[in-house]
């Protein structure tokens, strides 16, 4: 039977991350991806980077591209009640943030050299994850392989194999669906200001996003019920620009759309993170709501636990920093959780209800007199420090 030391399921930006950092340490690792490369390329979907993110790309020797090509952003604005209130990243929590794209990265790290990835590998199934020798086995162009390995990573999405592989009664899961959805385009028109704006408006929330200086990623809260072809982009632009102060609105500049779609927003977390050797990773363990843009960054301040973890036991057999895994992630996920949860109901319409609205209304202005909450908000919009940050370095695998 084939072997090796660590599988991977899925090639979304946590498993290429995890099998490029493993990689960097002599650690061989195989990346089992249900879809082809080119699928996988084109969903649309993060932009965000935390510094934190930047640091673990540029370990894992992807980040040339990155940094030639991201946007470095020191703060950025909410817009509520007509007016405007900017968040001075570097200037409250002295960290700023990078705008490029979960499409790019996945680029970047598909032709880095760690990656061995077998694309669109079928029927993924993990076998024996609580005993020494875990095996994953899967369908090749027609053909059965199995894979023997001393670990299993289930870095493959919400929908995943990894985490309905194990037993309910061993997991505990926690869920808010969010009685709206966002529908997001992208657009070959230059952003509407250098930095992004939330805007917390009557009509529902709105983002002015963006992936660089040329290309605009926009969204707005929308009934669950919409369909994207009940949104032409004429109908998209008028209630975007409804939605912002009046001197963006008058200055946005519109076009077609090149993309459009809309997704639904929940919170979810799957506790524990670890079944014997088998380990949750990024969105197969905890979804958030987009507002803040935590996903994609708290899929790799997994990896960076997990790969350092991995490291220390091939190193010297020490299992002392897998142990930590789940608990550290955990941690993290759930401040990520309440991060995203806080600012999607601080920003969004739920109802009709003036109170709800007053009270939205009464958060933001706070914030605007307020140096200390803007600075909570800013701490937790860069990323809070990692656990490890100011540990003696002995602690770290790294
Ligand atoms: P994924 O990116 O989901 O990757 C999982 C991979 O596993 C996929 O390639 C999938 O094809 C593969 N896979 C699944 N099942 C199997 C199987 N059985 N066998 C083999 N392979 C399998 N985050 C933000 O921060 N900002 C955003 O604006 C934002 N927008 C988003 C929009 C959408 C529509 C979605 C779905 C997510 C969005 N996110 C956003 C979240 C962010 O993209 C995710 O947090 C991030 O992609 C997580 O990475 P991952 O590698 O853990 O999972
Ligand atoms: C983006 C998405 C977010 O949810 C966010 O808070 C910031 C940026 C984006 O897709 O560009």
């Amino acid at each position: 039977m084939a072997k090796t030391q660590v599988v991977i399921v899925g090639a979304g930006p946590s498993g290429l991350m995890l099998s490029q950092l493993l990689h960097r340490h002599g650690i061989d690792s195989v990346v089992l991806e249900r879809q082809t490369r080119e699928y996988v390329e084109a969903r649309i979907r993060a932009g965000l980077l935390e510094w934190g993110t930047v640091e673990l790309l540029d370990e894992a020797g992807v980040g040339e591209r990155m940094h030639r090509e991201g946007l470095v952003h020191d703060g950025f604005s909410l817009a509520f009640d007509g007016r405007i209130h900017r968040i001075d990243l570097k200037g409250l929590a002295g960290k700023h943030v990078l705008v490029y794209g979960q499409t790019e990265i996945q680029k970047d790290l598909a032709d880095a050299a760690g990656a061995r990835v077998v694309w669109e590998a079928k029927e993924v199934a993990i076998h024996d994850f609580d005993s020494a020798r875990p095996r994953v086995s899967y369908l090749k162009d027609g053909v059965r392989h199995e894979l023997e390995c001393e670990f299993v990573a289930g870095c493959d999405g919400y929908h995943g194999v990894a985490r309905a592989s194990v037993p309910k009664e061993r997991i505990t899961t926690h869920e808010r669906i969010y009685p709206f959805g966002w529908l997001g385009i992208l657009a070959d028109v230059p952003p509407v200001d250098h930095e992004l704006i939330y805007a917390n408006h009557a009509r529902g929330f709105a983002l002015c996003s963006m992936r660089s200086t040329k290309r605009s990623r926009y969204y707005i809260q929308c009934p669950l019920e919409d369909k994207v072809e009940d949104w032409s982009d004429q109908r998209f632009w008028d209630e975007l620009r409804a939605r912002l102060p009046a001197d963006y609105a008058n200055r946005m500049v519109t076009g077609p759309s090149i993309e459009k779609s809309i997704a639904p927003l929940r919170s979810f977390v799957a506790e524990p993170m670890r079944f014997g050797r088998l380990f949750l990773v990024g969105d197969a363990a905890h979804i958030v709501p987009p507002t803040g843009a935590k996903g994609l960054n708290l899929a790799a301040a997994d990896v960076r636990v997990l790969y350092r973890a991995i490291v220390e036991y091939f190193r010297g057999g020490s299992t002392a920093l897998l142990d930590e895994y789940s608990p550290r992630a955990l941690a993290r996920v759930w401040k990520a959780t309440r991060f995203s949860w806080w600012f999607t109901t601080l920003m969004h319409k739920f109802g009709d209800e003036a109170f709800a609205y007053k009270l939205q209304v009464a958060e933001l202005d706070y914030l605007s007199d307020s140096e200390a909450a803007s600075k909570a908000v800013a701490e937790n919009y860069v990323g809070l420090d990692f656990d490890d940050d100011h540990a003696p370095r002995a602690r770290r695998a790294a």
